[in-house]
C-alpha cells in the first residue's frame, strides 16, 4: 500500500499575501468549498490576528468545512496562538500552525533574537497550541538558509514540546533540488524524535523551482507538501497544487505515496481562483492552462488521434476539462436547473437564491440559446456578487458608441438607499461608463487591472470581467459577467467599489516580530 501524501493548501493564506489577491470572507468560503470539494486534507484559512475581518474569514470557513481539516496561521506569539485558536474552534477538525524564523539573517535582522530565544519562543508557542489542540504544526520560517544543526536542535525541542507537523519552509524559494531533497533526508536522519512528526515542506517560486524542490522533498521522505491553487502566492508565488498532484499521481513509477484528491475538481478550482483574484492562468501552465491540452502541429495530432498515449501523459477530463457541453436552454425547468448544479457541486443557501439564480438563467438563455456549465458557473458567481453589493448596485446602463463620435454613458445606481444618476464621456464606452459611475462615488481609487476574458466561445459568449482598485494601499478586485461586455465591466467595477469602501486593517504574518 501507498503512503498518503497530505496535500495541505494555502491558497487562503500565502495565496492571498500576493500583492492584488486579497478576497473577501464570502470569496474564501467560495474556494473553501472548492478545495473541500477536491478532497484537500487542510485548508489553511488565513492569519487570524491580522484583522478582525481576517479572523472572521477564517472563523467562517472553519464553520462551513466538514471534511477537510481547517488550519489557522499564528506567529509564535500567546495573542496571535490564542486569536488562532479561537477562529478555528468551531472546526470539526482544527489545526494551528505557529512559527518563527532560524535563519541567522531573519534571527539577527528581523527579529534582534539571539537562537536560545528563538527555541524559548517555538518550545513555548508550540505548547500553548496544544492547549487548544491535538494537532499543532511548526514552521522554522527561512529554514532553507538555516544552519542545518541550528535547525535540527529546533525541531527536536518543538516535536518533545507536541508539535505533530514540522514544515520545512523555503520561504525565499533560494534552493535547488537535490539539496532541498538532501535536506529533508538529513533532518529525518538526525532528529532523534523524527518519526513522532509528519514531515512536511511549503516552496516558493522564486527561482521557478517550488515544485521540483517540493517533489525532491517527497522522494526523500516528506508526507505533507504545502501549496496553491495556481501556484498562487507572495512574489513569485508557491509551490503549485495541481502539478504536484499530477506528477506524483502520473508517475506512481516512482513516488511511493498518492494523494486522496478528486483531480476532475483541479480545473474548475482553478478558474475559480483566477476569477476571484485576477490572476490569469498563463495558457501553457501545466495541467490548468488553456493550451496544456491542446496539440497543433499536425504531426501530434495525428499521434493523438492513432493512440492518445503518443502525445498525452494523462487524460484532460482527469483533472476536469471538459468539452463545452451544452448542458440546459431556454425550455429547461427548475429542477434540471437544480439538478445541473448540483452535479457541478453548487448548493443553495437557500430557496430565495435559487429562484433569484433561475430567473437571471431565464434571462440569460433568451439572449445566448445554449447554456454551458461555464455560463452557470458565471450566475452562480453572481449571486454571491449580489451579496457582496450592499452599498452600490447597478440600475441602468446606457452607452452610445458611434464611428467617428466621442463615446457617452449614461449610468443610474442605487447608493446606500438612494438612485443617482450621471452621464461622462471616454475613450470608449467601458472607460464612459467607469468615469459615470467614479462622478457619483467618487472613490478616488486607481484602477491597476481591467482584464476581459470570454466565458465560453462564440460572439454571444459571455464576457468576464476583472477589474483591480486601489486605494490608500489596500488592493481589492470586482468581478461582473454579462453577454454585453460594457455590463460587465460596470459590473466589476461596481463590485471592486463596494469592496473597497469596507473599512479594514490588516498586518502581514511575516512582517517583523514585535517579540
Ligand atoms: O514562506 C514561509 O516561510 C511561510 C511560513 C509562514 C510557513 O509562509
Ligand atoms: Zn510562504
Amino acid at each position: 500500500m501507498n503512503d498518503k501524501l497530505i496535500i495541505f493548501d494555502t491558497t487562503l493564506r500565502d495565496g492571498e499575501q500576493s500583492p492584488g489577491a486579497s478576497m473577501t470572507r464570502e470569496e474564501k468560503l467560495r474556494i473553501a468549498r472548492a478545495l473541500e470539494r477536491m478532497r484537500v486534507d487542510v485548508i489553511e484559512a488565513g492569519f487570524p490576528v491580522a484583522s478582525p475581518g481576517d479572523f472572521e474569514a477564517v472563523q467562517a470557513v472553519a464553520n462551513a468545512v466538514k471534511d477537510s481539516t481547517v488550519c489557522a496561521l499564528a506567529r509564535a506569539l500567546p495573542r496571535d496562538i490564542d486569536a488562532a485558536a479561537e477562529a478555528v474552534k468551531g472546526a470539526r477538525r482544527a489545526r494551528i500552525h505557529t512559527f518563527i524564523a532560524t535563519s541567522p539573517v531573519h534571527m539577527q535582522m528581523k527579529l534582534k533574537m539571539t537562537p536560545e530565544q528563538v527555541i524559548e519562543h517555538a518550545v513555548s508557542a508550540v505548547k500553548r497550541a496544544r492547549q487548544h489542540t491535538d494537532d499543532v504544526e511548526f514552521s522554522p520560517e527561512d529554514a532553507g538558509r538555516s544552519e542545518i544543526d541550528f535547525l535540527c536542535r529546533v525541531l527536536e525541542a518543538v516535536i518533545a514540546a507536541g508539535a505533530r507537523t514540522v514544515n520545512i519552509p523555503d520561504t525565499v524559494g533560494y534552493n535547488l533540488p537535490h539539496q532541498f531533497g538532501a535536506l529533508i533526508k538529513t533532518l529525518r536522519e538526525r532528529v532523534p524524535n523524527s518519526d513522532q512528526a509528519v514531515f512536511s515542506v511549503h516552496c516558493h517560486n522564486d527561482l521557478g523551482l517550488a515544485v521540483a524542490n517540493s517533489l525532491s522533498a517527497v522522494l526523500n521522505g516528506a508526507r505533507q507538501v504545502e501549496c496553491t491553487i495556481n501556484g498562487l502566492g507572495e512574489r513569485a508565488g508557491n509551490a503549485a497544487l495541481e502539478e504536484i498532484v499530477m506528477a506524483v499521481r502520473t508517475r506512481r513509477d516512482l513516488f511511493i505515496c498518492d494523494t486522496g484528491l478528486d483531480t476532475t475538481q483541479i480545473v474548475p478550482s482553478s478558474r475559480l481562483v483566477s476569477g476571484i483574484t485576477g490572476f490569469a492562468v498563463q495558457p501553457n501552465k501545466a495541467i490548468v492552462g488553456a493550451n496544456a491540452f491542446a496539440h497543433e502541429s499536425g504531426i501530434h495530432q495525428d499521434g493523438v488521434l492513432k493512440h492518445r498515449t503518443t502525445y498525452e501523459i494523462m487524460r484532460a477530463e482527469d483533472v476536469g476539462w471538459s468539452a463545452n457541453r451544452m448542458v440546459l436552454g431556454k425550455h429547461s425547468g427548475r429542477n434540471a436547473f437544480r439538478t445541473r448544479l448540483q452535479e457541478l457541486g453548487v448548493a443553495f443557501d437557500s430557496e430565495e437564491e435559487l429562484n433569484d439564480t433561475f430567473q437571471r438563467f431565464k434571462e440569460l438563455a433568451d439572449k445566448k440559446h445554449e447554456i454551458y456549465d461555464e455560463d452557470l458557473q458565471a450566475l452562480v458567481t453572481e449571486t454571491n456578487l449580489a451579496a457582496e453589493n450592499e452599498r452600490i448596485k447597478l440600475v441602468y446602463l446606457r452607452v452610445c458608441s458611434e464611428t467617428g463620435e466621442t463615446p457617452q454613458a449614461e449610468v443610474t445606481l442605487w447608493v446606500d438607499g438612494a438612485e443617482q444618476r450621471a452621464n461622462a464621456s471616454g475613450g470608449g464606452p467601458v472607460d464612459a461608463s467607469f468615469k459615470a459611475i467614479e462622478r457619483m462615488i467618487n472613490s478616488g481609487a486607481q484602477l491597476l487591472l481591467y482584464s476581459v476574458n470570454n466565458i465560453t466561445s462564440g460572439t454571444d459568449s459571455q464576457g468576464e470581467v476583472t477589474v483591480r482598485l486601489e486605494k490608500g494601499g489596500r488592493v481589492v478586485n470586482g468581478q461582473g459577467a454579462d453577454t454585453d461586455i460594457v455590463i460587465a465591466s460596470a459590473k466589476a467595477y461596481i463590485n471592486a467599489l463596494n469592496k473597497i469602501l469596507l473599512p479594514t486593517e490588516r498586518a502581514h504574518p511575516q512582517a517583523g516580530q514585535p517579540i
